[in-house]
């Protein structure tokens, strides 16, 4: 059945019941037009999204915005451009995920794990919330110790992030509290880089990528000024929009994993006994949480001209939703795919969910995400293995993002 549907994704039960909603509205509809708080289609088909809209680049445009709102065409710069200008700009960030720098990284998460834990250990009271103890302080401070930002003000990046993210895809018209935050955090990025040219001013010397690691500290906000996209340095907006694009994508992605990883195996508590027992689970375990709870539900793209998708004709300059949810649950892909369980196979688990998107736009920081997370839950099994609930999970706000920003806990 194709057509116009009921389907609002911004009603509170849709909403609250997050992928699973979201999986059986795509089983029946792997095309739909949502027309209610904005105008857009809904893409539920694992093909349609694999191989169409996450391969085709000329058709299907990010440059336009990965929310339903269109972006402001001078904001398509940076990480918000298509092939092939993109694949240069990708490539400067990948070098910042090099195999070295990601080992520098699990020292950090280790440190900041422990310290975490050590806090939590140290309560006189043995509860408390798990996002704010440790989830999102976790990642967002590794988020500032990556940027080359004060780690104090992890707080504060976060919120900003937070802000910008809800505002893009739940308010039809921009809020003036978003954009200056918006305004706010870009200022603090440009203060951050200028310190760092001023700092191989006073040395004279040319940013040069040498200097990454040895004068300048080896972060992101080092690496965008010294790494060159087509013979040139990235322009002052690009460097900003480049660090955005990762303090937006990796923030709240990141929180979302861990916590739906831990609810579900605490809420299973033979699953988590499992795990105990058996740490080699620890990757299968993030796998499956990824696919089962993609913190991401979907994402947009904008089509260049009309096109086809399930017999049906999508007007040029629309905005189509890729449902994640609905893919990572297509029961022609997987057996029992509302089940979480921990018995499916890794590499197949690897291959197909598509949680990281796929293509042009397949997240960059997944290996870093990946990494983090099985250190969380390796390090969870053995200095907190009583942890446990103590209540429900309260949904954070927002309808394409998949997480919990109380989860309940209770630990000896
Ligand atoms: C569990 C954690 C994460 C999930 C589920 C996730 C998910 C995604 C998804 C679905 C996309 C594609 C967006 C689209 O199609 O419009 C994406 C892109 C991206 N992600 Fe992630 N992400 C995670 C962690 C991170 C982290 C930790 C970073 C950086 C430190 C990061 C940086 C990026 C960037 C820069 C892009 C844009 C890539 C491009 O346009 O070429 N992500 N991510």
């Amino acid at each position: 059945m194709k057509g116009s549907v009921d389907f609002d994704p911004y009603a509170p039960d849709i909403v609250n019941a997050g992928p699973k909603a979201w999986a059986d509205f795509g089983r029946q509809r792997p095309l739909c037009h949502y027309r209610g708080k904005f105008d857009f289609y809904i893409s539920s088909d694992y093909q349609d999204i694999k191989s169409g809209i996450l391969r085709d680049n000329e058709t299907w445009l990010y440059s336009k915005g990965t929310s339903p709102k269109m972006l402001d065409p001078r904001l398509a710069c940076g990480m918000m451009t298509d092939p092939p200008h993109h694949h240069g700009i990708r490539a400067i960030v990948q070098r910042g995920f090099a195999p070295r720098r990601l080992e520098r990284l699990a020292l950090e998460i280790d440190t900041l794990m422990d310290e975490l834990i050590d806090a939590m250990l140290a309560m006189p009271e043995t509860q408390g919330n798990f996002f704010d103890l440790f989830a999102m302080p976790l990642a967002a401070r590794l988020m500032c110790i990556m940027l080359g930002a004060p780690e104090g003000s992890y707080r504060l990046y976060k919120d900003w992030a937070d802000d910008f993210m809800y505002d893009i895809f739940n308010n039809v018209s921009d809020s003036a509290e978003a954009a200056q935050k918006g305004q706010l955090m870009a200022e603090s990025l440009a203060l951050l880089i200028a310190n760092r040219r001023n700092c191989l001013e006073e040395q004279g010397v040319e940013p040069t990528l040498e200097h990454v690691g040895t004068l300048l500290p080896d972060d992101f906000i080092s690496r965008f000024i010294c790494d060159k996209v087509d013979g040139r340095y990235l322009t002052e907006w690009e460097i900003i929009s480049l660090l955005l694009s990762i303090i937006n994508g990796g923030n709240e992605t990141t929180m979302n994993l861990i916590c739906n990883l831990l609810w579900r195996l605490l809420e299973n508590p033979e699953l988590w006994a499992a795990v105990k027992a058996q740490p080699a689970l620890v990757p299968l375990a993030v796998e499956e949480s990824l696919r089962f709870d993609p913190p991401v539900i979907g994402m947009f793209r904008t089509t260049a001209q009309s096109t086809e998708l399930q017999g049906e004709i999508i007007p040029a300059n629309t905005k189509v939703m890729y449902n994640i949810a609905a893919a990572n649950r297509d029961p022609a892909v997987w057996d029992n795919p509302d089940e979480f369980r921990l018995d499916r196979e890794l590499a197949t688990l690897r291959q197909h969910h598509v949680s990281f998107s796929g293509g042009s736009h397949l997240c960059l920081g997944f290996g870093l995400a990946r990494m983090e997370v099985r250190q969380v839950l390796e390090k969870l099994v053995v200095r907190l293995p009583d942890l446990r609930l103590i209540g429900e999970p309260r949904r954070a706000p927002g309808f394409n993002f998949w997480g919990h920003d109380d989860l309940p806990v209770a630990w000896d």
